[in-house]
């Protein structure tokens, strides 16, 4: 059976030749250039859909989106589209995904230690963390439920005379919470990528993260791919750091 190493050892597919991913020396590839390219646009048409959905939703508050899309008939129209499109590259990724995000128990006692990610009492994740750990997972396998919900809901509301009025009012409301589930998740994602783990979004640009970045968050991974200790490479590039502050 394939490890997430081996899933992710560089095995590139058509998308992938065409454009280009360079590792540096201390860098591990991290996402091949399809995973990339269906990342972007999933948050492309995310935001496309959370944005017009926000001017059909509440127009009284964010009446400055529907021009941009054309005015308030036009966003109604283009809206379901957008969905559409985000829940087509969502379901490609997932299927790219599938293996890295299964549930194992690794995850569930990662779950249990969370408070501990949370106040960074730590300088290195618990050393089970693998490619994903589980708080990503968590954040995807959401993503998979809501977009199932998007899409039986959104149906719903874009033919409304074919399932009659009740049920189209508990689409309504299911589809909206479902929104609101995932933008609050998105807004922790974003956070954690840029600002949260200084690192991180480079993962998604150019591909590739630091050897520090990897053993720091995601030591399984660094060990399955690199072959070496995570805690003894930490402690190597400690000692690299107190000399260089000795001779500096
Ligand atoms: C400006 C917006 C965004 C930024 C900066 C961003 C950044 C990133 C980065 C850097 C990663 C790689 C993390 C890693 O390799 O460990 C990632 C992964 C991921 N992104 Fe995004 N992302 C954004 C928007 C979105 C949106 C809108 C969605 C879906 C609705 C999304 C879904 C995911 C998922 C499911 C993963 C894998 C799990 C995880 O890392 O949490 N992202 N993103």
């Amino acid at each position: 059976m394939a490890t997430s190493a081996d899933r992710f050892m560089h095995r590139p597919n058509a998308i992938d030749r065409l454009g280009k991913t360079v590792v540096y020396v201390g860098e591990l590839l991290r996402h091949p250039v399809y995973t990339r390219f269906l990342h972007w646009m999933v948050g492309i048409f995310f935001f496309l859909a959370l944005l017009s959905g926000f001017g059909i939703y509440l127009p009284w508050i964010f009446r400055f989106f529907t021009p941009l899309f054309g005015g308030g008939a036009m966003t109604r129209l283009l809206h379901p589209w957008f969905g559409l499109g985000f829940v087509f590259f969502f379901a490609l990724q997932a299927i790219n995904w599938w293996q890295a995000m299964t549930w194992t128990p690794a995850d569930t006692r990662w779950m249990k230690t969370i408070k501990d990610y949370i106040t960074r009492s730590d300088s290195m994740e618990s050393a089970e963390t693998g490619f994903f750990n589980a708080g990503q997972k968590m954040m995807f396998w959401e993503i998979v439920c809501g977009s199932i919900a998007y899409v039986i809901t959104g149906v719903m509301m874009w033919f409304p005379t074919t399932f009659g009025r009740i049920w189209v009012s508990i689409a309504y409301v299911i589809h909206d919470i479902s929104a609101l589930i995932m933008l609050f998740g998105i807004f922790f994602h974003i956070y954690l990528s840029t600002f949260g783990e200084p690192g991180t979004i480079q993962a998604m640009t150019r591909g590739t993260v630091s050897e520090a970045w990897a053993w720091t968050h995601h030591p399984r991974w660094y060990k399955e791919v690199t072959g070496r200790d995570p805690q003894q490479a930490l402690t190597e590039a400690r000692q690299r750091m107190e000399q260089q502050d000795r001779t500096a």
